[in-house]
């Protein structure tokens, strides 16, 4: 079967003042889960699904991120004298020869909607796959794959969604719609960051979008929203007048990486599956558990 999504946009061109000070000088799309970098998480995920075209929608400081999907053959050469296979093909894996990564720039941060508008050149006239990285999320098959499923059954824009507590939708676009079945719902409005008091639902939409090519003339003609920002949520909402949009409910676990207790969140449950240290650490969450006695504020052990 023809693969129906080919793209992916990738928007690193964010300011990540949640987390400063790690992020004032290098993207946090590179900060650490385990072993890898957000970026590289989200791309694995892109590529699961299928896709092979990634674009990057950069801004500055994120020259680290075109370094880690280059080549690097120095290193490769190095591990390759040395004999550690197993390294060098980690390292190479990073970038699949089938994979291509391209790059654009946003000059300014205008916002999301506006970092998705400056990949319209390399999208061109055909629907595509949206990844917020700092958006880790985990789910088998991967949450893109299970997007791009439904798109290939309902061929219209897919918002991942999820339930999220009434106090919380001021963090997120929130949207409202009749349920067709348990995972999706056909969306009748989206709304940015609504406060509790004034959100239709609280279905709140994550770092995944698969949008047809139509938001990209919504996206020309939008003002400033929400914090002087080009909002991607209000050209979806402008969308929502011409064509179908369907909301999808995945199965899988998101964390929010963009704030310091999602990541740390992710850190813990990711390392205790890890491959390499899952085991050791999760003996280890357990010893320390039993071992370590209570403490009280000033360091005093009760
Ligand atoms: P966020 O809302 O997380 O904003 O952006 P941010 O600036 O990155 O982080 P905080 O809130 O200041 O901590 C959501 C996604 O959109 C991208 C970000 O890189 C992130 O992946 N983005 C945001 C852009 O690419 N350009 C923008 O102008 C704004």
């Amino acid at each position: 079967m023809v693969q129906s999504i080919r793209k992916a946009v990738f928007p690193i061109a964010g300011l990540g003042t949640r987390f400063l000070p790690a992020t004032k000088a290098s993207p946090k799309e590179m900060l650490t889960v385990v072993d890898k970098p957000l970026i590289q998480y989200a791309v694995e995920e892109a590529y699961a699904a299928g896709i092979r075209q990634m674009i990057f929608v950069t801004g500055r400081t994120k020259r680290s991120i075109e370094d880690h999907f280059d080549t690097a053959y120095e290193l490769e050469s190095e591990l390759e004298a040395a004999g550690k296979h197993e390294l060098l093909q980690v390292v190479r894996s990073i970038k699949p020869d089938d994979m291509q990564v391209v790059y654009v720039r946003q000059h300014r941060a205008l916002g999301l909607g506006h970092a998705v508008l400056c990949a319209r050149e390399l999208v061109g006239n055909e629907a595509f796959a949206v990844l917020l990285a700092d958006d880790l999320m985990v789910g088998e098959p991967s949450i893109t794959s299970q997007m791009v499923r439904q798109y290939e059954e309902w061929r219209a824009s897919i918002l991942a969604v999820q339930d999220v507590p009434r106090e919380e939708t001021r963090r997120y676009g929130i949207v409202s719609g009749t349920a067709l079945n348990d995972r999706l719902v056909d969306v009748s409005g989206i709304v940015e960051k609504p406060s509790p008091e004034d959100a239709p639902s609280t279905l709140a939409v994550a770092g995944r979008y698969i949008l047809t090519p139509g938001i990209f003339d919504e996206l020309a003609n939008q003002q400033q929203g929400v914090g002087g920002e080009i909002q991607l949520t209000d050209a979806i909402a402008s969308m929502l007048r011409r064509e179908k949009i369907f909301a999808f409910r995945y199965e899988g676990k998101r964390y929010d990486c963009g704030s310091k207790l999602g990541f740390l969140q992710a850190t813990v449950d990711l390392a205790k599956t890890h491959s390499g240290v899952g085991q050791d650490f999760t003996q280890w969450l357990a010893m320390r558990e039993e071992a370590t006695p209570a403490f009280d504020a000033q360091g005093v052990e009760n």
